[in-house]
């Protein structure tokens, strides 16, 4: 699959400022855990505000895979999911590979059959990211893991029991998973530091809607009295904030004014209190965020990445090409992944003045100018910290390996375009492909 996804580049010809209104998409971290949950209901489900991803699209394969009738309104981002049960309860190996949110279906899988087989995922571009937290929930609801051949075995003939599971960290599919078998188990369930991001009790919010009992969501413990079933609903996906704040950046580090519409600003906080420290004037209002940089360079910001409420990780990328070409000197610490800074050494290529201080953590010279460079996208959030920088940039950078970027952006060069940017995807020549096979 690698092979023919590697196939395009995105070229960007910097320098233009961007300006207009852009309309944000349905988030994909909501989306793919509500998709899991359909999972838990013999009725159909519809979901909409749902974004046009590649991850969405690998999430409906599994669906199908497991053997779910599913129906997709691209032009009206809206999905349904059919009647009926789970035939299969194999999650494979070369789905889980793509997108580690496969994973997510082995608590709805388990609630629904007793039975579960999953590929067990690797670490990624961005750390180990292990998945222990998962397990050790489902085991103390009583299923039986193992893991063999490559795969997590889980099993649950006579179903879950509610327990108490307290997390180690407060992963947020961690919470996911674990909440949505719950919501099927015998008795009360008790998860403590439990994840509080949007997108976690966004999947509360719809199950509830289902029929669930759950109390405590977007607090760090959840209650959830087992249900005997839960019925399907229509329900509306919140808008992804992460795509809200990575235009809100790329409008703030070419010194433009842009509006994002369909955004829910009360879940970005953070992002919004470190666009104002740039300089930029932030209008906020109901469901859009107005940011307007009046031609400026932006004042560098420190970033601290942290759970929710705190800095979102899945930022940082963007605010460390924005504080590349920032007036001032800044410090990036990421605390969420141990390898989320592989677009500082792409950074680094375009002439940005940073320099490494141990695993985690940068220290960044703002420069006047990054010059335009050829580039690789390493994984989804550092792809558009790497666009930010192109649309900064003098000349015309060229960004391999943007199959990352389809993952999580919907519609990225026309919502640029629109936006007043140069950009244009071409399929890369064919030995650049085989080099760029070569390499990784
Ligand atoms: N962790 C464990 N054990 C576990 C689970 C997690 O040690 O069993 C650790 C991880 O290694 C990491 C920390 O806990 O150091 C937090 O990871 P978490 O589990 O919260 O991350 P995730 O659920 O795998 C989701 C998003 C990510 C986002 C992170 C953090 C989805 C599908 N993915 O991942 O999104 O960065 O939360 O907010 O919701 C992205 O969209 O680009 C992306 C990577």
């Amino acid at each position: 699959m690698s092979a023919t996804l590697n196939a395009e580049q995105l070229f960007i010809k910097g320098g233009v400022p961007l300006v207009g209104e852009v309309r944000i998409a349905g988030a994909k971290n909501a989306a793919l855990p509500l998709l899991a949950a359909t999972l838990l209901t013999e009725d159909e489900m519809r979901l909409s505000n749902c974004p046009c991803l590649q991850d969405v699209a690998t999430m409906l394969w599994l669906l199908r895979t497991l053997g779910i009738k599913v129906s997709q309104q691209q032009a009206e981002a809206k999905v349904y999911i059919g009647v009926g049960v789970a035939s299969s309860h194999l999650a494979p190996d070369h789905l889980v590979r793509i997108m580690r949110a496969s994973f997510l279906v082995l608590g709805p899988l388990l609630a629904t059959t007793g039975q579960a087989r999953i590929s067990l995922p690797g670490g990624c571009a961005i750390g180990t990211r292990p998945v222990d937290q998962h397990l050790a929930g489902f085991a103390a609801m009583g299923a039986d893991i193992r893991i063999e051949d490559g795969y997590v075995i889980a099993a649950a003939p006579a179903g879950l029991t509610g327990a108490n599971i307290l997390l180690n960290v407060p992963t947020v599919t961690g919470t996911e998973n674990i909440l949505m078998a719950a919501t099927l188990a015998k008795g009360r369930t008790v998860i403590k530091n439990a994840a509080c991001e949007p997108e976690v009790v966004d999947l509360a919010n719809c199950l509830i809607a289902m029929g669930a009992d759950i109390q405590g969501q977007g607090s760090s413990t959840l209650i959830v009295e087992g249900v005997d079933r839960l019925h399907g609903v229509s329900y509306q996906i919140i808008s992804d904030r992460i795509e809200s704040g990575s235009y809100l950046v790329a409008a703030a580090a070419t010194g433009g004014s842009i509006r994002v519409v369909n955004t829910q600003p009360e879940h970005m906080e953070a992002v919004v209190a470190k666009l104002a420290e740039t300089g930029a004037r932030i209008d906020v209002q109901k469901d859009s965020i107005g940011l307007d940089m009046r031609g400026r360079r932006p004042k560098a910001v420190g970033i601290k990445t942290a759970p929710y409420p705190g800095f979102p990780s899945d930022m940082q990328a963007q605010f460390t090409a924005l504080n590349a070409i920032a007036a001032g000197t800044s410090q990036i610490e990421e605390n969420m992944f141990e390898n989320r800074l592989m677009h500082v050494q792409q950074l680094k290529r375009m002439g940005a003045d940073i320099a490494m201080q141990g695993a985690s953590s940068v220290g960044i010279s703002g420069v006047s100018k990054l010059q335009a460079a050829s580039v690789m996208a390493t994984d989804l959030r550092a792809s558009f910290g790497l666009v930010i920088a192109a649309l900064a940039a003098e000349g015309e950078t060229c960004i391999d390996r943007i199959y990352h970027i389809d993952r999580g952006y919907e519609r990225l060069e026309e919502k640029l375009s629109a936006l007043g940017a140069h950009v244009f995807r071409r399929e890369a020549s064919e030995q650049r492909q085989r080099l760029s096979r070569a390499s990784s």
